[in-house]
């Protein structure tokens, strides 16, 4: 398959494009090929969301770039707001520059510990904890908001709500890339750390300043079965149903 691309990912709309052959999905057959290499984890897809969980811990095992494609290929079919689809993705899998983003993001977070007056011990446990978590992770999906093309509105109020509508599309892009992930018999773990410092995750990657990092999605097979997190119980979320 055949898509436009445009030279920096990110103005597509201003009609700079360039065609690239990329990896062609068929959805409706991808449950068929995966059976062929990989477990099927779930038959049905309430049994998908059920089964999915946070992994933090995985493997030392590559993970195939057609895999790293198909599960952004599922965030590109999540719903945006008028379409717009208001997110980009940066992909990690070089150790050196997964070092150089749990450093330079790991600055910022002592700084906010120090500041919360967590004693140094602590401090550099949790420090080292999330380094491990960084630099363990096959994979690192950075899902960046990207708002230029978004509608432009006279008033505070309402782009401040675009922009909102734009945050919650890019948890469905996320959600979207978890599932696939988990379909694909892979796992994957959400880290908030670069909501934090999104200014340090752009100067440190060299990204375009427009972009403004979300999340790490650490992809990877588990290293073993995670601690399973209760849920609150239906009725206890339906706050009014007529
Ligand atoms: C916006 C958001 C931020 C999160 N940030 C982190 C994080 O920084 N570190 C972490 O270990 N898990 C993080 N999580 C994962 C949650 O802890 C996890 O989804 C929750 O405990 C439920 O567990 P489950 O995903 O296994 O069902 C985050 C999840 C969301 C939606």
């Amino acid at each position: 398959m055949w898509v436009s691309y445009d030279d920096n990912g990110l103005d597509a709309h201003k009609g700079r494009r360039y065609w690239k052959k990329v990896l062609h999905i068929n959805m409706a057959t991808h449950s068929k090929q995966r059976a062929v290499t990989l477990p099927v984890r779930a038959d049905t897809l309430a049994a998908l969301l059920q089964g999915r969980r946070s992994v933090r811990q995985f493997q030392d095992r590559a993970v195939d770039r057609a895999f790293v494609e198909q599960i952004l290929e599922a965030a590109r079919w999540a719903p945006s707001p008028h379409g717009r689809q208001p997110w980009r993705f940066v992909v990690l899998t070089r150790p050196e520059l997964k070092t150089l983003l749990a450093e330079r993001m790991g600055e910022t977070w002592q700084r906010n510990l120090e500041m919360d007056g967590q004693g140094s011990e602590i401090v550099n446990a949790r420090l080292d904890k999330s380094r491990q978590r960084i630099l363990k992770a096959p994979v690192i999906i950075i899902p960046c908001l990207y708002l230029e093309d978004l509608d432009r509105y006279p008033d505070e109020r309402r782009q401040a709500d675009e922009t909102t509508m734009a945050i919650q599309s890019i948890g469905a892009a996320i959600q979207n890339m978890l599932l696939m992930a988990y379909d694909l018999g892979l796992d994957a773990g959400w880290m908030c750390a670069p909501l934090f410092c999104p200014e340090v995750v752009v100067d440190a990657l060299k990204l375009d300043s427009r972009l403004v990092p979300q999340a790490m999605i650490t992809v990877g097979y588990a290293a073993a079965d995670p601690k399973r997190r209760e849920r609150l119980p239906l009725s206890s979320l339906i706050v009014r149903f007529d």
